[in-house]
């Protein structure tokens, strides 16, 4: 895997939308599986910005959406249906037979994420993976434990994963599972760019590269692939050990 660093969440997303151009104009029908949270925020607002100047052409790329929370229908505005269309694919304009999309309050959350991995593999698997980094080092919902191989399914939020999700379902019970594309259909991407910003990521971020790599972090168990880019900004590498800070660009298993 590669570390490129970038003094701000900003400058991070310039860098990322810019490679994220360059697939597309070579494969404008890229299959392309884009995470939620607050992490993409910023990268999303800067491929809309782009996509108005026409300085990126997402109009034909196939989204495929990474997780999503089990029970929570696309119309509730805290499913992550919802945050995708609403802070990329809507005001992007795009076709919406080119979205893979999940609903979490489908009678059978199972089958419906097998069925967005096996349409994601019959088109021939991901062009580019885009991935947030949990703060106990998950990776969609893979949750502590997950090994490589797994594949989509439904996972049990772990606790620390389920107080943060607990916080914005006052009104309801909380979700207490997950949809997820697998480690397995994860690390099968052609390139994988893992987004880390924050003060708040410095220590897990930290845990993943310098530790042992381990199921009870998944997102290490991606750092053996070469295919991985992890971009993190100044405050969320402030913790990473002079050899991970000392170049711009650091290559490291
Ligand atoms: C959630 C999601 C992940 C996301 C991660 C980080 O639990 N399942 O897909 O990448 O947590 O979220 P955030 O970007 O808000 O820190």
């Amino acid at each position: 895997m590669k570390i490129e660093r970038s003094a701000t969440e900003v400058e991070a997303a310039r860098r990322v939308a810019a490679a994220l151009d360059l697939l597309l104009r070579d494969k404008p029908h890229a299959n392309l599986v884009l995470p939620t949270g607050r992490t993409p925020v910023r990268l999303y607002q800067e491929l809309v910005e782009r996509a108005g100047r026409g300085q990126v052409d997402l109009s034909q790329a196939h989204v495929f959406q990474l997780d999503e929370l089990v029970g929570v229908p696309p119309a509730d505005p805290r499913s992550y249906c919802a945050f995708l269309r609403r802070t990329l694919l809507h005001p992007l304009g795009r076709p919406s037979d080119l979205e893979h999309l999940l609903d979490g309050s489908c009678p059978d959350p199972e089958a419906a994420i097998s069925e967005l991995a096996q349409a994601l593999a019959d088109r021939g698997g991901a062009d580019l993976v885009l991935l947030g980094l949990g703060r106990n080092g998950h990776v969609a919902f893979n949750e502590p434990g997950s090994s490589l191989d797994s594949q989509a399914r439904v996972t049990a939020l772990h606790p620390a994963t389920r107080s943060g999700v607990e916080s914005q379902f006052g009104d309801r019970p909380a979700p207490t599972h997950g949809m997820t594309l697998g480690m397995k259909e994860i690390a099968g991407g052609r390139a994988l760019r893992m987004l880390v910003f924050g003060a708040g990521k410095a220590s897990i971020l930290k845990s993943v590269l310098e530790d042992p790599v381990s199921p009870e972090r998944p997102a290490s168990l991606l750092r053996p692939l070469d295919r991985l880019t992890i971009h993190a900004d100044r405050a969320a590498a402030s913790l990473l050990s002079q050899d991970d800070r000392e170049n711009h660009t650091t290559r490291r298993r």
